[in-house]
Formats: structure tokens, sequence, C-alpha cells
């Protein structure tokens, strides 16, 4: 199994986006029993809380149907997950300093997956109500990031 984990700030944004659509590629791939997708946010006032109404409106439009609910960012995660992807540097930073330079999982910007894009961080939606820009972007990503896998994993 390969595990996929996606990291923001509140965790009902932009992770839970990029949870929905890359799991909707996995799922469209076949891979489905091949790659695990989860997502989590480096701070905690939103646990438990379904995602943001506006990702769960954009995810909708686009075929998507997403149900998580918001988790924080654990120590184990390092563990646990092969790919943890973080959408801007600020998480980026929070996801290094807990792993303190011990983890196997491979740990970066998840839009460098993504290089066209022209973009290094998700901008966050839950600021801006930019809810379809960020879906564009993401979808660039999550193409990226399960393109790089199919490759690095030979499937
Ligand atoms: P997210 O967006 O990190 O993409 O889920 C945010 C959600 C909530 C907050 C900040 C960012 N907040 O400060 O509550």
């Amino acid at each position: 199994m390969i595990r996929v984990l996606f990291v923001c700030l509140g965790n009902i944004c932009r992770s839970p986006m990029a949870e929905g659509i890359f799991q909707h590629l996995v799922e469209e791939a076949g891979l489905s029993d091949q790659i695990v997708v989860d997502s989590a946010g480096t701070g905690s006032w939103h646990v438990g809380e379904p995602a943001h109404r506006g990702t769960r409106e954009v995810l909708r439009r686009h075929g998507i149907d997403y149900t998580g609910r918001a988790r924080q960012f654990t120590r184990s995660d390092l563990d646990r997950f092969d790919y943890i992807l973080a959408m801007d540097h600020e998480n980026l930073s929070a996801i290094r300093a807990r792993a303190n330079g011990s983890t196997d999982a491979e740990i970066g910007l998840f839009m460098d997956y993504a290089p066209d894009a022209g973009v290094r961080e998700v901008p966050d939606p839950y600021y801006s109500g930019r809810f379809e820009e960020v879906y564009k972007l993401v979808r660039q990503g999550a193409e990226g990031l399960l393109a790089h896998i199919r490759e690095k994993h030979g499937l």
C-alpha cells in the first residue's frame, strides 16, 4: 500500500479538496487497492468538522463526493504515510519541525508536483472565497502527484 497524506492549516478547505480530487483520480485509474489517501491540519480549531461548504460545493460540482471530517496532524502520521504533502511553506515547516529529521516519508510542497501551474503554494480560499480557482490548481497538483507515484512505483 502507498499512503498519501495532504496537510493544510485547518483541514477544512485545501487539504480535503486535495484528498477528494486525488482519491477520485486514484479510483478512475483503478488504483484504489494500492493507494490510500487522507488529509489533516496542523491546527486544531476545526477538528471534527466537515469540510468547508465552499470545498464541498466545488467538489460536488466536479462530480466528487467528500464526507471526511477534520483531524489534526500528529507525530504518528510521519510513520504511517509514505507521502506527506503540504499546501504551503508554513505547513511544510510545521511538518518538518515535528519530524525533526527522523522519518522515511517523502515530505514536500504539493504544488511542486505540477511545476507548470506556476505556483508553489495553494492560496487559502478560507480567506479569498475563490474555491473554483483553487480547485483548478489542486487538480493540477493531484494529476502531477499521481503521475509521479505511478512512475516511481511502476503502477
Ligand atoms: P485550510 O483553510 O487550512 O485550507 O483548511 C483554513 C481554515 C481555517 C482557518 C485557516 C485556514 N482558520 O484560521 O480557522
